[in-house]
């Protein structure tokens, strides 16, 4: 299949058409060996050899799913005793090499992407990447007020572990909405348990920009583009 060389590489990795320019012109591409800085060049996704820093980029495209995770799989690629997400995949969409990016905990619902994209669960697990993650807590009594300034100040868990600055607003008489930048184990929880709370249920809601869509029951899923995919990398 033809395609543009620019469309080709983006729709491959996790670079926007912008940064793969830049890639071009910062002689990071390579099409079968000679050096190319023509993003509207044609290639033939069949034959042409095209590498990315040394990397060939296969023809094959990166897939990415939304999965509204229902309570009781866990985010694990494969488990001796439990059910993962992966096993509650419709069969039509199951393909070698798909994993969770990034875990939740197995009574947590919510937002989680299924990829075979190494590179872009990496760069969204990176703590360099700050990306924010959203998640509706409900807790075993009303949040304060308090807890809006207590993560704005960085949480300090029962360990001694310090985490970094986050959000947390009080929406009713039993939950409250927080944002963090961070991926520690357990991480929500903890936090709410060193404010005195216990978490019963834990909901995520967004992921940078991207939001769970209200429309997935839990255990569906849904296919995103790699535009809508990139979308945990923005801010909202
Ligand atoms: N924080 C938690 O405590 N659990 C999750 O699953 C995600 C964030």
């Amino acid at each position: 299949m033809k395609e543009r060389l620019d469309k080709f590489i983006s729709s491959r990795t996790v670079l926007s058409r912008k940064e793969v320019q830049r890639a071009l012109k910062d002689k990071r591409v390579l099409v079968n060996g000679m050096l190319t800085r023509s993003g509207d060049d044609k290639i033939d996704t069949e034959i042409d050899v095209i590498t990315l820093d040394g990397q060939a980029l296969s023809g094959e495209t990166r897939v990415y799913y939304m999965m509204n995770k229902p309570a009781g799989v866990v985010s694990a690629t494969e488990d001796r005793d439990e059910r993962t997400v992966l096993d509650i995949l419709p069969a039509e969409l199951m393909r070698k090499g798909l994993f969770p990016a990034g875990r939740l905990d197995k009574d947590t619902t919510g937002l989680l992407i299924i990829t075979d994209d190494g590179e872009y669960a990496h760069r969204m697990l990176s703590p360099k990447k700050h990306v924010t993650k959203r998640y509706i807590a409900t807790l075993d009594k009303a949040p304060g007020s308090e807890i809006a300034e207590r993560f704005a100040q960085g949480v300090t868990l029962g360990d001694g572990t310090v985490c970094k600055s986050g959000r947390a607003e009080p929406l009713d008489d039993s939950r409250a909405a927080v944002e963090i930048s961070e991926g520690k184990y357990h991480q929500v929880k903890r936090m709410f348990a060193a404010l005195g709370y216990h978490v019963t249920a834990l909901e995520r809601v967004r992921i940078g920009a991207l939001t769970l869509d209200e429309a997935l029951k839990p255990g569906e899923v849904k296919k995103l583009t790699s535009e809508e995919a990139q979308k945990v990398f923005d801010q909202i």
